[in-house]
């Protein structure tokens, strides 16, 4: 069953890389998409930023403007101005719930906390709060309790209750994604007050990591962008000793993943959709920290630890499914064997009509040439990815498998019309960070099948970027109703340019 599930295509994920495309394009050109710039061209956003952090006398609570975070980032890429303007609208929403709770909250009512709670609601990508102290969960419920104590002497008035929820997925700006991921509510409280503290059946030692599964499970990119690489992220400094609380649960998912899971904590996974138990912890993440699209930012990875980045991640799925390459191969001295090039086959959509023609020109020009679509037991698939040198497809999920390249490897992606955009950021930048060679292959419009469906002057073909009649238009016509024949003499000189890069490994 899980076979199918690798190589399904994008679907609401791109709705929202639909939204950086634009932006980008309207910096450039200025007349994209106006509905939905709409929506995101607003001013400083009130996104909240709350950390409580325990002292014996005092609490502090910041609130800091989003706007000044985007702008205390100097001097802003492109991509951060992209992700940004993106993300704040969104984000400012799903506070909305925590910007209530917080503000019931009044300085003068804090009392130290047993437990010192560190949220942040502002990242653009995921919500979580880091709570070190007695902290119990219980699933049915989907409540987390943090127990607090009153400041000795200070019995008569009791802490303020205070609470905050959290969607524990890291996909936070795709609001209809967000809607089916299950919502915890973090309630901070005295022993000693009206509420009564929930009594632990279940105690633990290590760790705890509480996430989300649901969202766009089995979406072979997704998996990675907004589940395992932000897994990887908050859980490895545990280096195993952490046990992860899962919500959302898909049995399929958990088996496909499970040699990832295994590797990262040493207990057995926790099913907290219907469990009835309360989970007593001595410190728990609720939700996932995610950096950018299939990659990590090493600088916000543990500043004050060891840093992580996207070639240790890749690194550590060599070692989980024992990958034997960590390096393509180099031609610089004669070599025995080809290089060996993958090409990833998608069939419904963006279908490369003449990639039988493609490996025969490919095998002309040196390679030794497989065609696959990625299907099947991830390991095996990942074994199988890790002993080529070169792999290219039509943008697609599939690519997500450049995770398993050895480095200096050369991921080749073939661009359909209108999807530059998403082609950049969903695996041209995590190329680049996972130490792979990127190349491009950017389709003429008479390589697309759009060429069968409008006339050769209709700004369909001729300017996709100016193509504003909606996201729902745009995925018909570009994402779903798109198919590439590409134009081999062409492709030829990409296909050499590859053998080039080995050359210089
Ligand atoms: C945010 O909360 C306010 C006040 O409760 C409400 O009026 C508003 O509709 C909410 N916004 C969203 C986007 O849910
Ligand atoms: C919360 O996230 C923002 C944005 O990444 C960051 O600037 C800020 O330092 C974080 N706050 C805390 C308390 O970690
Ligand atoms: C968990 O630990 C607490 C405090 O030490 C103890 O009172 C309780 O009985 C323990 N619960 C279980 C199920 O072991
Ligand atoms: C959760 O389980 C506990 C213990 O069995 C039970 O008392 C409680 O009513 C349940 N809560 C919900 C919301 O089902
Ligand atoms: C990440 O990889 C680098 C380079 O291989 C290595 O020096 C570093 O120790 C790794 N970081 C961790 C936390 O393992
Ligand atoms: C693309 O190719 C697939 C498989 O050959 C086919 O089923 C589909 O109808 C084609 N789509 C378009 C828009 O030509």
């Amino acid at each position: 069953m899980h076979e199918a599930i690798l190589a399904r295509s994008f679907s609401k994920h791109e709705k929202r890389k639909l939204g950086v495309w634009a932006f980008l394009s309207s910096l450039l050109i200025g007349l994209v998409f106006c509905a939905l710039l709409k929506a995101y061209s607003m001013g400083p956003l009130p996104a909240l930023n709350l950390q409580l952090s325990r002292s014996i006398d005092f609490k502090v609570l910041s609130i800091m403007d989003a706007s000044s975070y985007h702008k205390a980032r100097d001097p802003p890429s492109r991509f951060q101005i992209v992700e940004a303007s993106n993300y704040y609208p969104k984000a400012r929403e799903h506070s909305n719930s925590s910007l209530k709770s917080v503000d019931v909250i009044q300085p003068k009512n804090f009392e130290p906390l047993l437990a010192p709670i560190q949220c942040n609601f502002s990242q653009p990508r995921s919500d979580f709060c880091e709570i070190n102290g007695d902290v119990r969960l219980q699933g049915n419920s989907s409540t987390i309790f943090i127990i607090s104590a009153s400041k000795s002497g200070t019995d008569v008035a009791k802490p303020e209750e205070s609470s905050w929820s959290v969607r524990p997925y890291a996909r936070k700006i795709d609001r209809s994604v967000m809607s089916k991921i299950r919502e915890f509510s973090l309630k901070s409280s005295a022993p000693s007050g009206k509420q009564s503290i929930a009594r632990c059946t279940k105690n633990h030692t290590a760790a705890g990591v509480v996430f989300s599964i649901g969202g766009y499970a089995g979406n072979h990119f997704h998996d990675f962008t907004d589940v395992i690489i932000p897994l990887y992220i908050t859980s490895r400094q545990y280096k195993g000793n952490v046990e992860f609380l899962i919500a959302n649960i898909k049995p399929y998912w958990l088996a496909k993943y499970s040699v990832l899971l295994k590797a990262l904590s040493k207990y057995d996974i926790i099913n907290i959709d219907q469990d009835r138990e309360i989970h007593c912890f001595p410190s728990m993440i609720v939700g996932l920290k995610a950096h950018k699209e299939l990659s990590i930012d090493p600088s916000r990875s543990f500043p004050n630890r060891d840093s992580y980045s996207m070639r240790n991640f890749t690194q550590f799925l060599r070692s989980a499914y024992w990958l034997k390459r960590n390096t393509a191969i180099s031609l610089k001295d004669r070599h025995k064997r080809k290089p060996r090039l993958l090409i990833i086959s998608r069939k419904m959509s963006r279908a490369l009509m003449n990639e039988d023609e493609l490996a025969a020109e490919a095998r002309r020009v040196g390679y030794d040439v497989v065609v696959a679509d990625a299907r099947g037991e991830l390991g095996k698939f990942a074994r199988m990815v890790n002993s080529f040198d070169v792999m290219m497809g039509v943008h697609g999920a599939g690519l997500a498998n450049s995770v398993f390249l050895p480095e200096k490897a050369v991921l080749i992606q073939v661009v359909p019309l209108g999807l530059e955009g998403l082609s950049k950021y969903d695996f041209e930048l995590p190329a680049k960070d996972m130490n792979l060679r990127y190349l491009e292959y950017k389709i003429s419009a008479k390589e697309s099948s759009l060429t069968e469906k409008y006339p050769s002057d209709h700004p369909a073909l001729r300017e996709p970027s100016s193509f504003n009649k909606g996201w729902d238009a745009f995925k018909a016509v570009y994402l779903d109703g798109q198919n590439v024949s590409l134009d081999v003499s062409r492709f030829r000189t990409t296909l050499l340019k590859a053998i080039e890069f080995l050359h210089h490994n």
